[in-house]
């Protein structure tokens, strides 16, 4: 939702900001822009549509510099126009800002800045920072000016900021990520790693209220009110091929492709070596003795994660909620017995970071399951527990799914193991059996090449069901998501003894019921799907071979046999490649769907 790039060296660094703006376009990608000193002052180019635009009139009249910010926008206040884009400047153009987060205050900040004669030429929040700072920059040093600016400023931000003839970026970050990059050469300043991680691995998360100044040869990060802050930099694990596309011709079909590798790396050294139990760091054998209740917090695909995770738990016999993080609030009964987890791939979901926030403060245990090492939601947990599955650049969600899911099933059976009068696990090598194998199984789907004929066969459907029973259904309602989210067909999910409570009145032999069972549920699951298919809906299966499911089905998406309790990740597979084979038929722009962002920073 926004990403914001900065880059300081001594050569010209416009390749490098372009770089970075395409490696952070899932955040946004209704305009975008840089800035450069240019030797004579700020250059300023910027559009709205995406960064191959900005890229052309880059290099139809091209500039240089080594100092520069840029700017990939999801549009918050006003619509995605050329004047909307950032960075923004000052009225003189002395100043340029580009800013990630909403500015609360930027009503208030505006009139008072109107009056004093400064001219808007946005309907952006962020338009008053350059202003404001523009202003303070008469009667104080750059790096004055630019924290008093900051303290002026109510909400949440990262904003990189330049000022004319000064060789430095100003930052600052409140509630929305920043991260630096340090290098030999150059200094960058990213919403996100990827943006730079094929010029360094080496990394400084920027804590909320902190100001950096990046020159060319120093960095300087101080408090808010002017403390100075000693920070080592770390190495991040992931690789720098990671974040390209390879040979695939979309980031989703890749990172779908690659679930066989990201699940190895989920599961790797977290069995214990007698093969029935979790070795899970940091949560040692006992870790969760005192909690009597988990609930989850997390919101779209990591809420049907956690759905999935909160039947897991149930079915030991420990009680699991999981909340939607938008609805989730101080009237939901928590204490030191309750283990809230949230569930956010990117650590930085603003509305799981409120609830979450919101579950600490009732005195809750809290435990972050997530993809960065270095987020918020990390940072702000008690624990973290990180899934491993690299970076993930699709905006929809495909890998980081199915790591989440199996990393809450080792949680699940950690608590249960923890948890002195819960009935131990049923048969837990068979489980552990199969999960081994479920990297090879996940292989199994991939190579399948049923899921393309499918979605081709039901192309021009009028709608799409999803039904699923116990883990079944969280993997409806997400397949559903994720075929809406690609398509823009309308979808949608259903546990499916819901389906004769008022859904079926939308089914006709033109909305396909995709079935998924992933266990034997003594045929109530085939039945649901027969009282559709009775009225017209063609049943497409998404099952093990030999499920009774099969005599009725007219279609079918297969998966390998494996236990019950990983069955719904091998089907979620099968919908993801439903929806990606859908949608690339449809020539719909896959990795950036129309309206969406990835890592939602704003509530
Ligand atoms: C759907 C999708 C979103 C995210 C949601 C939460 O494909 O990606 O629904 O799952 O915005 O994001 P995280 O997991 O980063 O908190």
């Amino acid at each position: 939702m926004c990403g914001i790039i900065a880059r300081v060296g001594e050569d010209d660094g416009v390749d490098r900001l372009l770089g970075g703006l395409e490696r952070l376009e899932y955040r946004g990608y209704d305009s975008a822009g840089i800035a450069v000193e240019n030797g004579t002052g700020l250059a300023v180019r910027k559009a709205s549509g995406e960064v191959t635009d900005l890229k052309q009139s880059v290099s139809a009249s091209r500039i240089h510099g080594g100092i520069g910010i840029g700017h990939t926008r999801w549009s918050t206040h006003g619509p995605p126009t050329d004047d909307n884009a950032h960075p923004h400047t000052d009225t003189t153009g002395e100043v340029a800002v580009v800013h990630n987060g909403v500015i609360d205050n930027h009503a208030a900040l505006r009139r008072e800045l109107e009056a004093a004669g400064c001219e808007f030429t946005s309907d952006t929040d962020t338009e008053v920072v350059p202003h404001r700072f523009e202003r303070y920059l008469s009667a104080h040093p750059p790096e004055e000016a630019f924290r008093k600016t900051v303290r002026d400023l109510d909400g949440s931000y990262a904003i990189a900021a330049m000022v004319e003839g000064v060789d430095a970026v100003f930052a600052a970050r409140r509630g929305s990520p920043l991260v630096l990059g340090v290098s030999d050469e150059e200094y960058f300043l990213a919403s996100d790693v990827p943006a730079f991680l094929e010029h360094t691995d080496e990394v400084i998360y920027f804590e909320d209220d902190e100001i950096g100044v990046i020159t060319p040869d120093h960095v300087e990060i101080t408090t808010l009110d002017g403390r100075p802050v000693e920070r080592a930099s770390e190495v991040v694990a992931w690789d720098a091929e990671e974040t390209s596309k390879g040979e695939y011709p979309h980031y989703m079909r890749k990172e779908i492709e690659m679930q066989d590798v990201s699940l190895a790396n989920a599961i790797q050294g977290r069995i214990d070596d007698d093969g029935t139990t979790p070795d899970l760091d940091p949560f040692p054998p006992g870790t969760f003795a005192a909690i009597e209740r988990i609930q989850f917090v997390a919101c779209g695909t990591s809420f049907h994660a956690a759905k999935y995770g909160a039947q897991l738990l149930n079915n030991a016999g420990i009680p699991a909620q999981s909340f939607r993080a938008s609805e989730y609030d101080d009237s939901i009964p928590v204490d030191e017995q309750t283990l809230v987890v949230a569930v956010t791939q990117s650590g930085e979901t603003a509305d799981t970071l409120r609830a979450f926030e919101c579950a600490a403060s009732g005195g809750a245990r809290t435990v972050a399951v997530t993809n960065v090492v270095g987020s918020t939601a990390a940072r702000e947990a008690d624990d973290a527990l990180f899934i491993r599955a690299g970076p993930e650049i699709g905006v929809a969600a495909t890998k980081t799914f199915s790591s989440q899911v199996v990393v809450l099933s080792l949680l699940a059976h950690r608590v249960s193991a923890d948890v002195a009068d819960v009935a131990p696990w049923d048969d837990p090598a068979a489980f552990y059996d199969a999960l081994e194998r479920l990297p090879e199984d996940v292989r199994t789907v991939l190579d399948r090449g049923d899921a393309e004929r499918v979605a081709e066969e039901f192309l021009g459907s009028d709608a799409f069901f999803f039904i699923g029973r116990g883990p079944g259904y969280p993997v409806a309602i997400e397949g559903a998501l994720k075929f809406k989210e690609i398509t823009y067909e309308h979808a949608e999910g259903f546990a499916a003894g819901e389906l004769k409570h008022g859904p079926l009145a939308l089914v006709t032999p033109r909305t396909p019921v995709f079935t998924v069972v992933t266990g034997d549920d003594n045929g109530t699951t085939v039945t649901n799907a027969e009282e559709a298919q009775t009225r017209g809906a063609p049943i497409v299966a998404v099952s093990a071979p030999g499920h009774r499911i099969d005599d009725v089905a007219d279609a079918s998406l297969q998966i390998p046999a494996s236990h019950p309790d990983l069955a719904g990740l091998l089907a979620n597979v099968q919908l993801q490649l439903l929806s990606y084979h859908t949608a690339d038929r449809l020539g719909r722009a896959i990795d950036k769907p129309r309206n969406l962002a990835k890592s939602v920073t704003v509530e």
